[in-house]
């Protein structure tokens, strides 16, 4: 199978582990990214039962609007049952690095108002140490030199992702040649560095439940 066939496997096991898990009339956090994208696909099927969905991006929230959903303001939302995303990296532990569509921002805020975190991805994904993928980090313009310093201090080496804004009006860092042995703990780190809005490390809220798509089918695995 190929790897968007893969995808597309996945993004249909999620549509129907939100049929089979999710009480109709519950709200849907939605992720980003081209295996977002086939699940918000497959989700129409059973639009009927989504009282309401929230979006982690200005993409994501056009292709919902594009189906019929509606797409709520996290403001409005006190919790929801599940958030459903892909990753860029995922590790035994469910640490995942995210962020290499550039949404790990409004991604990692509307998990964190999810009772249930299900990744989605393809088999390529799993790794046992995160960081050959760049770890994708956030930062208010003003700080990119200050915070690149900080970066290249802790051992990496950043990378302005050139030419590009996120939906919040900030650059992206790629930090290349991490080996992130302790997850939680780099997140934490970079966390407190002044001027990093957002680190691409869900470690301390990584995924509960995967759902990857194998050349044998997808699987489903609880953390
Ligand atoms: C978006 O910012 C990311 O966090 C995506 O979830 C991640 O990059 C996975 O994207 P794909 O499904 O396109 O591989």
């Amino acid at each position: 199978m190929t790897q968007d066939e893969l995808k597309q496997a996945v993004a249909q096991a999620a549509a129907d582990y939100v049929a089979s898990n999710i009480a109709a009339g519950a709200i849907i956090g939605v992720g980003t990214g081209s295996t977002a994208n086939l699940f918000i696909d497959a989700l129409a099927g059973i639009k009927e039962r989504i009282a309401a969905t929230v979006a982690s991006s200005e993409a994501t929230r056009k292709r919902l609007e594009g189906h019929g959903f509606k797409v709520l303001d996290l403001n409005e939302v006190e919790r929801m049952p599940v958030y459903i995303d892909g990753a860029d990296e995922i590790d035994p532990g469910f640490a995942m690095i995210k962020g290499g569509g550039g949404a790990l921002t409004r991604e990692k805020i509307v998990a964190a108002v999810a009772d249930t975190f299900v990744c989605i991805c393809d088999a390529s994904k799993q790794v046992a140490t995160l960081g050959k993928f760049p770890l994708p980090v956030e930062v208010i313009p003003m700080a990119r030199s200050q915070v690149t310093r900080e970066l290249a201090a802790l051992g990496g080496t950043p990378k302005l992702r050139e030419g590009f804004l996120t939906d919040n009006g900030n650059i992206i860092l790629d930090v290349h040649g991490l080996a992130i042995g302790d997850p939680v703990g780099l997140e934490t780190r970079l966390n407190q560095i002044v001027g990093v809005v957002t680190n691409g490390l869900f470690a301390r809220r990584g995924a509960d439940v995967l759902l990857l798509g194998t050349a044998d089918g997808v699987k489903t695995l609880r953390r």
